[in-house]
């Protein structure tokens, strides 16, 4: 897809696209195959530039994986899992945060992780501290090097107690794919429980693993010797499913989600309904559409779950800008994920930006530097503008304001929004968008 696309604003998104694989569990599956001694399968994986990255990862490490017979299969053969060229695994040095998730799984095969330099969206601080705090709780010895870190475990690793300072999806994904194969009983108390980690544990257990999910975010792990491969078909992918859902609300159209799933989406529904958006759940997917008159305005707390998730604020902002009176939206899990409320406001959107936890719930960011809080008093009239598009969520959010708008759009950087969007073009076409690669 060309990187610079005309986008004609005004017209209502109508018709059907469909979700696959969540991007936030495929990519964390195709880690854990590297834990079997035998093949592995997925299902519904998603042709976006994630799953490429870790592909290629694995692919250095001695995984071969191979495409299936249905389109979105692809099975993985971990038999000759080895080390990789350092170089070589530099050449994915900030193109991704996966690669951190690795560590556990090639301490476990080969005895020795070397991890590049992280990317991912330039939404905060990101740092990987909790992560490193529990591979050394289970033993491991973390070297820092200029380009990235040497982790081993000369003693092995052993399972342990453990408290997250912070709910972190990825640590917890960090600990589940060490303790499984860990010599003993891991506790983890403070765990995310988010369904991304849920069906990750699901994978596991199909591999063999011992996993206890207790109330109250604790999980408790009994090591295995051994695991084997697994197949599986992943949860849908519902960051993407509320992404297409707002953009049905902010271009009052009417989209068709097929494979988004009410139960991982109950949050996200409750604030649609409050919104004045309307849905139909059936049997393959849900219908969302903007049922005619105005928009309500909402008080909004991003959180884990089962909060409302930090990447659906993005998309929802924008269906907001659309809401009559003023909406508050209160992000506690990322200290910098609103740089995109500029571009809006040189569309027409009003939003004023405040450091003070503007919600029920002191955060983290409270008090300190972080522009965290969002007031958005609307109906807005949104106009074309040239757009750059900054990081993924953002990006799709410039882009539903850009089709919300009155007139001609430019937007640069789209090929961002295809690290997380699977055919993102070809859906924009189904819906009836009107875009075109620019002149
Ligand atoms: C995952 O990121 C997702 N990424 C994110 O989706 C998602 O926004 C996030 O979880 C929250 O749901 C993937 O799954 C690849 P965290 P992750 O660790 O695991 C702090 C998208 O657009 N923290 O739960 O990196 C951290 O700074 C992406 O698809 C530490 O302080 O998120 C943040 O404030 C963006 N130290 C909070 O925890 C640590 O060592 C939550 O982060 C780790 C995290």
């Amino acid at each position: 897809m060309t990187d610079v696309l005309t986008v004609h604003g005004g017209t209502p998104l109508h018709g059907q696209i469909r979700v696959r694989g969540a991007k936030n569990l495929v990519s964390k599956a195709m880690v854990a195959t590297v834990l079997g001694d035998s093949p592995s399968r997925l299902y519904d994986v998603p042709r976006i530039r994630d799953v490429d990255i870790v592909r290629g990862l694995l692919e250095l490490h001695g995984v071969r994986i191979a495409e299936g017979a249905e389109p979105g299969q692809l099975t993985f053969d971990p038999a000759n899992v080895e080390r990789a060229n350092v170089d070589e695994i530099n050449v994915h040095a900030g193109a991704s945060r996966i690669p951190i998730l690795l560590c556990g799984p090639l301490l476990h095969r080969i005895g020795h992780a070397f991890i590049p330099d992280l990317g991912g969206c330039n939404i905060g601080g990101r740092p990987i501290d909790f992560h490193l705090q529990a591979l050394r709780d289970f033993g491991a010895i973390v070297e820092k090097t200029p380009t990235g870190m040497d982790i081993t475990a000369p003693n092995g690793l052993h399972g342990t107690k453990l408290v997250l300072p912070y709910p972190s999806v990825g640590a917890t994904e960090q600990i589940l794919l060490t303790a499984v194969m860990a010599d003993g009983i891991t506790e983890l108390r403070n765990a995310a429980v988010e369904p991304e980690i849920i069906d990750l544990i699901c994978v596991l257990q199909k591999m063999g693993a011992i996993i206890k999910v207790h109330t109250d975010r604790i999980i408790e792990i009994e090591g295995v010797a051994r695991l084997s491969g697994f197949a599986h078909r992943p949860i849908p992918d519902r960051i993407e499913a509320a992404s297409w859902a707002a953009a049905a609300l902010a271009t009052r159209g009417n989209v068709y989600v097929q494979g988004a799933r009410q139960v991982d989406m109950m949050t996200f529904l409750n604030v649609y309904r409050a919104v004045g958006g309307a849905f139909e759940v059936l049997d393959g997917g849900i219908r969302f559409w903007h049922p005619g008159g105005e928009l309500r305005a909402v008080a909004i707390e991003t959180d884990v779950h089962p909060g409302f998730m930090t990447d659906w604020q993005q998309p929802m902002v924008v269906a907001l800008t659309q809401a009559r009176g003023l909406s508050i939206v209160h992000e506690t899990v990322y200290e910098r994920r609103f740089g995109y409320t500029d571009a809006l406001n040189t569309m027409g959107a009003t939003i004023q930006m405040y450091r003070e936890c503007l919600g029920g719930t002191p955060c983290r960011w409270g008090r300190r530097d972080f522009l965290h809080s969002a007031v958005i008093a609307g109906p807005a009239k949104l106009h074309a503008a040239e757009l750059r598009i900054p990081d993924l969520r953002a990006g799709f959010s410039h882009f539903i304001a850009a089709l919300a708008a009155e007139g001609t759009s430019t937007v640069y950087g789209v090929n961002l929004i295809n690290r997380g969007y699977e055919d993102f073009g070809v859906k924009l076409a189904a819906l009836g968008a009107s875009v075109e690669p620019a002149a």
